[in-house]
């Protein structure tokens, strides 16, 4: 036990060093006032991001008279002109980028959880396969979930179709299956531009928060490659899932570390403006962290649209520490309390 989270902490020391080598240190920033999810006065709780446009905030930008046709052109076009004044008027270490980052439609796992309650999920039924009757194990999306990830993409339709929003010019993924379907059955058939298409990259970093439920432990690369056979893996994706351990979770300050690290390794190989990132609730909220957003729940099958610029400096990132995993604790029977007051398991009975 030990072994493997020293090992965990050796390969995630590695493997952050080496998104980092050569490297320079990049600062992320949100520009803030172009969607509604960037004000505190916008609730998570009840924001219905394909009911209000995404969020897009209805206002001019300090570019719009020099917009072609201004009365024909939608907000999605003028912003679009916005951030190509600014990436044309940027310093030469800085740019602008728009990240849609969506969270994949409901899994098993998530139903599971909603069904047993937390406590009893987290410290017992979560560590198993599933319970005979549905797997949880790197789960698939449920019907639910997979009519989420149809109602996105009339909503991608109509804002390709009537908004004119600007496509992503390339799509990230997490390599959990609840996350490569989401992003198959979002974004597949879409009418995208020819030099624009559906080409996803699975990133490793991109998955969720690692915990010892075994919905945080991946499949191997050459399953995921038998169901998503046009996905590209990124270069050193292993075959069996180095990361996940049996047992143990990953401290959160590690999260936000990785979830540094594979943005910088995104803005450092790829000079696209408009990025899609199809990952977890706990990862976008580190993701969100990391480039200084302010927290935003996402329910299942929801995304969030963040406009982001990125200075990179002219000096290596500052060193960090990877903390060992910790292990996580259990119950020998699920506990029967529902609501979420055990986290820590504290309520085996
Ligand atoms: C969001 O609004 C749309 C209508 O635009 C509706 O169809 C959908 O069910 C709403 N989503 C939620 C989660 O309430
Ligand atoms: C934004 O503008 C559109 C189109 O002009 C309009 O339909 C919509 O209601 C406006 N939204 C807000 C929040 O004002
Ligand atoms: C297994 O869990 C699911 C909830 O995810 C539930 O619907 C089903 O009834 C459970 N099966 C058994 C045998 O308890
Ligand atoms: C991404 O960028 C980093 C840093 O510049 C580099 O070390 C790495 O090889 C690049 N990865 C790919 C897949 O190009």
């Amino acid at each position: 036990m030990i072994a493997s989270s020293l090992l965990y902490g050796l390969l995630a020391a590695a493997s952050s060093v080496k998104a980092y080598s050569h490297a320079k240190s990049i600062d992320y920033t949100v520009i803030t006032g172009i969607f509604q999810q960037d004000e505190a006065a916008t609730d998570p709780s009840t924001f219905n991001f394909t009911a209000s446009n995404f969020g897009l905030i209805n206002r001019t930008y300090p570019s719009d008279s020099s917009c072609p046709d201004r009365q024909h052109t939608t907000q999605w076009q003028r912003l679009a002109h916005y951030i190509s004044t600014l990436n044309k008027k940027a310093l030469r270490n800085e740019r602008y980028a728009l990240l849609f980052m969506g969270r994949h439609g409901e899994g098993y796992h998530n139903a599971a959880e909603s069904y047993f309650g937390t406590p009893a999920w987290n410290c017992y039924w979560s560590e198993l396969e599933g319970n005979g009757t549905v797997i949880w194990a790197d789960p698939k999306l449920t019907d639910q979930g997979i009519a989420q990830t149809e109602h996105v993409k009339t909503f991608w339709k109509q804002l390709i179709e009537k908004q004119k929003i600007t496509t992503p010019q390339t799509y990230y993924t997490s390599p959990l299956y609840r996350c490569l379907d989401t992003a198959k059955l979002t974004f597949t058939g879409l009418k995208l531009p020819r030099n624009k298409p559906f080409k996803p990259v699975i990133k490793e970093f991109l998955r969720e928060g690692i915990s010892a439920h075994t919905c945080d432990r991946r499949n191997s690369k050459s399953y995921i490659h038998k169901h998503f056979p046009t996905f590209k893996f990124e270069r050193g994706f292993a075959e069996e899932d180095p990361y996940w351990t049996e047992g143990f979770a990953e401290p959160s300050q590690d999260q936000d570390i990785r979830s540094k690290a594979v943005l910088d390794d995104i803005f450092a190989n790829d000079s696209s403006t408009y990025m899609s990132i199809t990952s977890h609730s706990g990862e976008i909220k580190s993701l969100l962290r990391v480039l200084g957003h302010r927290e935003f729940r996402l329910s299942t099958g929801s995304a969030i649209p963040v406009l982001v610029k990125a200075t990179t400096l002219n000096s290596p990132p500052p060193s960090t520490t990877i903390l060992p995993y910790t292990p996580q604790k259990t119950c020998a029977a699920p506990p029967t309390i529902r609501d979420s007051s055990c986290n820590d398991c504290s309520c085996c009975t």
